[in-house]
Order: C-alpha cells, then structure tokens, then sequence
C-alpha cells in the first residue's frame, strides 16, 4: 500500500514558489500579498492563522494579519474587506471561518472581490469550476490539493468511479465538481454521498477512489471500502488523547489500520490532505499575483 505522503508534496510545492517568489522580487521588485482576516479568538483557527503566517514568511510573501475583536459588527467586517479589495500590494484576501454568528459568512464570502479570492469560496470562481473554466478561476485549497496529490502520485483517475462522502460547499461539492472535469488529473466518474444516503457501504465499496470529508473520526472502515482503492481521508477532528502530551490529537474520518489493509493508496492523518491546503493556498495567492502582473 502506498502511503500518500502530503507533508513532502507539500514541501516540494512550497519550495517550487519560494524560488519563483525569488526571481519575482529580484526581477520586478514586487511580492505576492495575502491578507488574512479573523474575527474573534477560535483557539483552533488562531493555530491555522499563525501556521498560514508562518508558512508566508518562509516563502517570502508579504503577509497581513488583520486581527478583528469578536463584537466586529458585519458592516465593519465588509468595511475591512473593501479596504483589501482596493490595496494593490494585497492578490489575496482570507476571512477565517468560522465567523460569530452574529455574521452572515455568505454576505462576507461575496463582498471578497473575486480575482482575490485564493480560497476559492466566491459563487464567481465556484461557478467557473463548474463549468470547467479552471484556468481563469481559483479552485478551493483542499480540492485543489486533493487533486494534486493525485497527480503528483501519478493517480489514474480518467474513467475511474469517484465517490465523494460529505457535501460541504468547502470540500465536498467543489471536489466532486473538480473530479468530474473533462482534465487531466481528474476526468472521473462521480457519486456524491451525504448523510441522506441510503445503503453508503453499497456506494462506498464501488468506489476506485474514494475521497471522504465528514467531520467523525473513523467513520469509514475496511467493509467499506473495496480492494485495491485509492482513499482520500479529509478528516481532522481533534480529539482528547490522555497518552498525547498536548492531551489531544488530531483524527482523520478513516479508520486507517483497517483501511491500511485493503486500500492500494492511503492519505494519513496527520500528513496527507491537511499539509497540503495551505500550500495551496500559497499557491493560489502566488496566482493571483502573477495574474496581476502577467508573469
Ligand atoms: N476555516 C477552516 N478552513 C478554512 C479555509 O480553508 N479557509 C477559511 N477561510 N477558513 C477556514
């Protein structure tokens, strides 16, 4: 069995855009800008802000963290987006969900003009993977780094049944839209499954790739899964581990000591899909500013 190694793609990746970041600083004597906006003090996304941060500063893109107190009304959340949509120094905004609930996260989706929209959340850049525009869109970090590890693990994927289990407009609905597409390292089948769907292990077991983001921790077992088949686990829920020294450890929706046993190509968790959303976001920003510049 293989195991899909996201954190060396992921690395790989990077250093790809570090050198390219290089050559455009020395070159035009610009870098790429993402801003990223959180409101409120998520312990969870607060550790995702700092590792994006993080990750930009390495790669040499200017980075801003634009930190909002958890009473931000909407229209001051909107007044911070239009400010970034404006800055030409900045190819891409980020608001951190999850928002308060006191905000509407659609009303602060759309207000991000779309040619800096590196998650790819707009119904503008949405609708364009739709329809197969992939060139003039930004495609949603996990799905495009799902698709990626695929290609760079040589993954054939043309004609092959994919069932997508979860129907988020993050993960599930762009991923299954992206393994549909006429290209390349896509061109599947596919069969989107919920927590509707009757009979799942009659779906799950007819899957040559089998791609899951449902948030349960060990959801899919070895019965489900059939012989030989390439599983993507999208699950990262913490969970409390008295054995870890944090006391918690992060858990993926496959139960991969079963799954290890039929599955030909396994994601783990941690070090399969996670490592690669924010590299792709990177990515898209690095896109973006190329866009911009017609580099
Ligand atoms: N919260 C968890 N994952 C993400 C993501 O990919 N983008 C944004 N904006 N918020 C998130």
């Amino acid at each position: 069995m293989i195991v899909i190694d996201g954190r060396k793609v992921a690395e790989d990746l990077k250093n790809e855009l570090k050198t390219g970041i290089e050559q455009y600083r020395r070159s035009i004597g610009k870098v790429p800008g993402l801003s990223i906006i959180i409101v409120g003090e998520d312990p969870a996304s607060q550790v995702y802000v700092r590792n994006k941060a993080k990750t930009c500063k390495e790669l040499g893109i200017f980075c801003r963290i634009i930190e909002l107190p958890p009473e931000t009304s909407q229209e001051a959340l909107l007044g911070t987006i239009a400010a970034e949509n404006l800055d030409p120094d900045i190819h891409g905004i980020l608001v951190q969900q999850p928002l308060p609930p006191h905000i509407d996260e659609f009303a602060a989706t759309i207000a991000i003009n779309p040619s800096k929209d590196v998650d790819g959340f707009h119904p503008e850049n949405l609708g364009r993977l739709v329809m197969g525009h992939l060139d003039s869109c930004f495609v949603s970090c996990t799905p495009f780094g799902i698709l990626e590890l695929l290609e760079r693990h040589r993954i054939r994927t043309s004609g092959m049944h994919c069932v997508v289990v979860g129907r988020s407009n993050i993960v599930g609905k762009p991923v299954a839209n992206l393994m549909l597409q006429k290209h390349g390292a896509a061109n599947c089948t596919v069969t989107v499954c919920h927590s509707a769907t009757e009979d799942l292990t009659f779906f799950t077991r007819h899957a040559d790739i089998l791609i899951v983001a449902v948030g349960k921790p060990g959801f899919i077992t070895a019965d489900m899964v059939k012989k030989g088949a390439v599983v993507i686990d999208v699950g990262n829920t913490r969970i409390e581990d008295p054995s870890a020294k944090s006391g918690y450890r992060f858990a993926g929706d496959v139960d991969y000591g079963s799954v290890s046993a039929v599955a030909s190509a396994l994601t783990p968790v941690p070090g399969g899909v996670g490592p690669m959303t924010i590299a792709m976001l990177l990515k898209n920003t690095v896109l973006s500013f190329k866009r911009v510049n017609r580099l």
